[in-house]
């Protein structure tokens, strides 16, 4: 069933991505040892992973990074305690693997893992190792501060010295890039050798098919130039096409059904930016005045300079320009689009766009 809002586990409810699925599962019995998933918000990314591992029927924990304390090493503790709890649904041999660990508890109940003892979780990743586990973390980026730092640098170590492959996801594509370190010298994962693989958004075919075969799973009519237009406002997203044919499941495949799709997405959306947002309180109102510039047609360097500075009713350095338009590339918000001489900003997600244009934030 492809109308589902959680991430898919099976093949049968994966709209293809069979390149992508063929390319993981082979990393993954290759044993590589650190394979980057990246791609924008909700294009399918855990899904991707999900159904890659149980494909390859390796054991596995998938630990949720999102929205994590950079500077809770209790919180980074739970958030693995979760994961492990999750896997012991699919397999039980961590309860008996994990009894040894000092530190953790195991009942009926599940695994309890006490964040005392600073290295319990170098522990635990030991002995998934040595049953021959995957680690997945996802949103791997979420992770900055002190939490991040010691996260890379477990995973490098495991790299130098270890045989335990981890899988990082990833929506915030430049912020990710800074966890791995790619262009910092002194960065715990500098260096490595990172196995890459990207997840697009569908093209409108795929997005128009992924419509149609979806209502057909579930035995509903939809008219196809309502898909179309679907595809076109939520352009090949396969987390909205999915929100949408949710929606479409009780009101029907109606014009009023995609309003509230995006009514219901903005929010999300917005709620999102505003988490970014609050990390960078000082300098909110441009950050919101750039992101509005774009979203209604401002697109090169000098149209957003002059929006801006009409907005503030002063001039505004170049440098303060280049450096909001670089945090949000950098978290994915926007895409900086190359032509040859022509550079043009574009916000990355239509549903934000959208919920920009309409001026509600
Ligand atoms: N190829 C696909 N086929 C079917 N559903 C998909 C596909 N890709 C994503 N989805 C659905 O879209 C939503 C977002 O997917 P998810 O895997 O959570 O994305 P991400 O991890 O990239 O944010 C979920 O409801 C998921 O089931
Ligand atoms: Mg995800």
């Amino acid at each position: 069933m492809y109308f589902d809002p959680k991430p898919k586990e099976r093949r049968e409810d994966l709209y293809d991505r069979d390149k992508e699925l063929g390319k993981l599962i082979d990393l993954v019995k290759k044993n590589a040892p650190i394979i980057v998933v990246k791609g924008i918000r909700r294009v399918g990314k855990t899904s991707l992973v999900r159904v890659a591992l149980n494909e390859s029927q390796r054991n596995f924990i998938i630990v949720d990074l999102r929205g994590i304390n950079p500077n809770s090493r209790r919180d980074l503790v739970v958030r693995f305690q979760m994961a492990i709890n999750e896997a012991l649904k699919r397999s039980n041999v961590l309860k008996r693997v994990l009894a040894s660990v000092r530190e953790v508890e195991v009942s009926k109940f599940g695994v309890t893992i006490s964040w005392r003892r600073a290295s319990v979780l170098e522990d635990i990743l030991l002995k998934l190792q040595d049953e021959r586990f995957v680690v997945v973390l996802d949103e791997v980026q979420d992770a900055r501060g002190p939490v991040g730092k010691y996260l890379a640098s477990v995973i490098a170590h495991f790299y130098d010295y270890g045989d335990l492959p981890f899988i990082l996801t990833g929506s915030q594509i430049g912020l990710l890039y800074d966890f791995l370190g790619v262009e910092d010298p002194r960065a715990p994962l500098y260096g490595r050798f990172l196995y890459e693989l990207e997840v697009s958004r569908f093209t409108r075919e795929q997005g128009l098919e992924f419509l149609r075969l979806g209502f057909s799973q579930l035995g509903l009519d939809a008219e196809d130039e309502m898909l179309e237009k679907v595809v076109e406002v939520l352009d090949g997203i396969p987390g909205w096409l999915v929100h949408f044919g949710l929606l479409a499941k009780t009101h029907g495949a109606s014009e009023k059904t995609l309003e509230m799709t995006l009514s219901q997405a903005s929010r999300l959306a917005l709620g999102e930016f505003n988490e970014f947002l609050k990390r960078r309180e000082v300098a909110r109102r441009r950050y919101e005045a750039v992101m509005k510039a774009i979203a209604n047609g401002k697109r090169t360097w000098s149209e957003i300079k002059r929006e801006l500075e009409k907005h503030e009713g002063k001039t505004i350095a170049d440098s303060v320009l280049s450096r909001i338009l670089e945090a949000l590339v950098k978290a994915s918000f926007l895409e900086k689009i190359v032509d040859g001489r022509n550079i043009e900003y574009k916000i990355s997600d239509p549903v934000l766009e959208y919920a920009l244009k309409r001026g509600s934030l």
